[in-house]
């Protein structure tokens, strides 16, 4: 019998369900042996201390919005929703085609969503989360009763090429929702965002906006790239992706043992495993795809639960569990019943 959330009490009594899911990721693959002769590195290396071994990348008029888009129409499909009746676009992503238009206005004229309110959230890879609560939000309110959610990101091209302490670790990639209200009682339960600012030097790109405008000078001391402590941001992953797990248990009022399925961001798999030893739930119940696609901020975790759900990892009515972290930084965490 399903227990009653403690958080239900004090939001209207609408519940917000994903009804369709959609993923894409480029053609080109990027293997660790091909990243081998672009720096010093090795498929060695890679796999031993990351778990990836390989990655899609954009073609070069293949942006953001575009995959975006091809994510979002598969999610429709699925739920047979015609673009028109979709009533807001987020897009969650550190990679906009543009500062503005957001990339949700690109996916939106892509899709033809014309009835669509649009704008993206920069919450890093944690955006998908915070995407997702934000329309939550807007339907148990009953302010819209249809929204499109997006995690997309382009890394390929904010990443130093030349620097091989980052350029091994991301890849490109879209997974999208569509959410709406539904007579049954299965949906999010509960969603729990954070975010410490003062951690922000350890995960940036610092160039490229107001502070450190593109210039050649700029460009060339890598400013506009992906800039990490990886040790600092290994520690923190692990630290706050475990709190964020145990907060959304706690405000869904569950135990690990009711969770059919966990879907953390995809960074690293050691990330991954220290995550599962900390919790003391086996790594069986962990969804990782991480070794195809590397880390796609905030694209990842939208990813994988499609590939989970389209595997069949949880079925109706079954509870999962999706955590995240990202630079900012930002950590979120959501409890759905399927
Ligand atoms: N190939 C070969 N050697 C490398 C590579 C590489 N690709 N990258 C770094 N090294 C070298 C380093 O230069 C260092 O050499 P040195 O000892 O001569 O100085 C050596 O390997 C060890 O480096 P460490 O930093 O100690 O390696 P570590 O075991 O910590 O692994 C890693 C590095 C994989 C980056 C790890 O710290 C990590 O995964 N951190 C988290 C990164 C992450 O997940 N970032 C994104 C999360 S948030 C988001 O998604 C936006």
């Amino acid at each position: 019998m399903r227990k009653v959330p403690r958080t239900r009490t004090c939001k209207p009594n609408r519940t917000v369900s994903i009804i369709g899911t959609g993923s894409y990721a480029p053609e080109h693959i990027l293997t660790n042996a091909d990243l081998a002769r672009m720096v010093d590195t090795s498929d060695e290396w890679i796999t031993s201390r990351t778990g990836i071994k390989e990655r899609r990348i954009a073609g070069p008029k293949e942006f953001t919005s575009h995959m975006a888009a091809k994510a979002a129409q598969v999610a429709m499909e699925q739920c047979h929703i015609r673009p028109e009746e979709i009533d807001m676009i987020v897009v969650a992503t550190v990679s906009p085609d543009t500062f503005f238009p957001a990339t949700a206005c690109h996916v939106q004229r892509l899709l033809g969503a014309k009835n669509a309110a649009c704008f993206d959230v920069s919450a890093a890879c944690s955006g998908f989360l915070y995407g997702l609560e934000i329309g939550q939000q807007f339907i148990a309110n009953h302010t819209y009763n249809t929204i499109l959610v997006i995690g997309a990101d382009r890394l390929s091209s904010l990443v130093n090429w030349k620097d091989r302490n980052t350029c091994v670790l991301f890849g490109d990639g879209a997974g999208a929702a569509i959410l709406r209200s539904r007579d049954e009682s299965y949906g999010v339960i509960t969603t729990y965002m954070g975010s410490d600012g003062s951690y922000g030097d350890i995960l940036s790109m610092p160039g490229g906006g107001c502070a450190l405008p593109v210039t050649s000078e700029n460009c060339e001391q890598h400013l506009n790239t992906i800039q990490m402590n990886g040790k600092e941001t290994f520690k923190l992953a692990v630290t706050s992706m475990q709190n964020a797990a145990l907060r959304a248990l706690q405000q869904a009022n569950l135990e690990f043992s009711d969770i059919k399925c966990i879907i953390p961001h995809q960074a690293n798999i050691r990330i991954i495993e220290a995550l599962a030893d900390r919790l003391k739930v086996p790594m069986e119940k962990i969804y990782v795809n991480l070794d195809r696609f590397g880390n796609t901020s905030a694209a990842a975790v939208a990813m994988a639960l499609d590939e989970a759900s389209r595997k069949g990892c949880f079925e109706i009515g079954d509870y999962i569990l999706m955590v995240v972290f990202g630079g900012g930084l930002t950590w979120a965490s959501s409890v759905i019943q399927w």
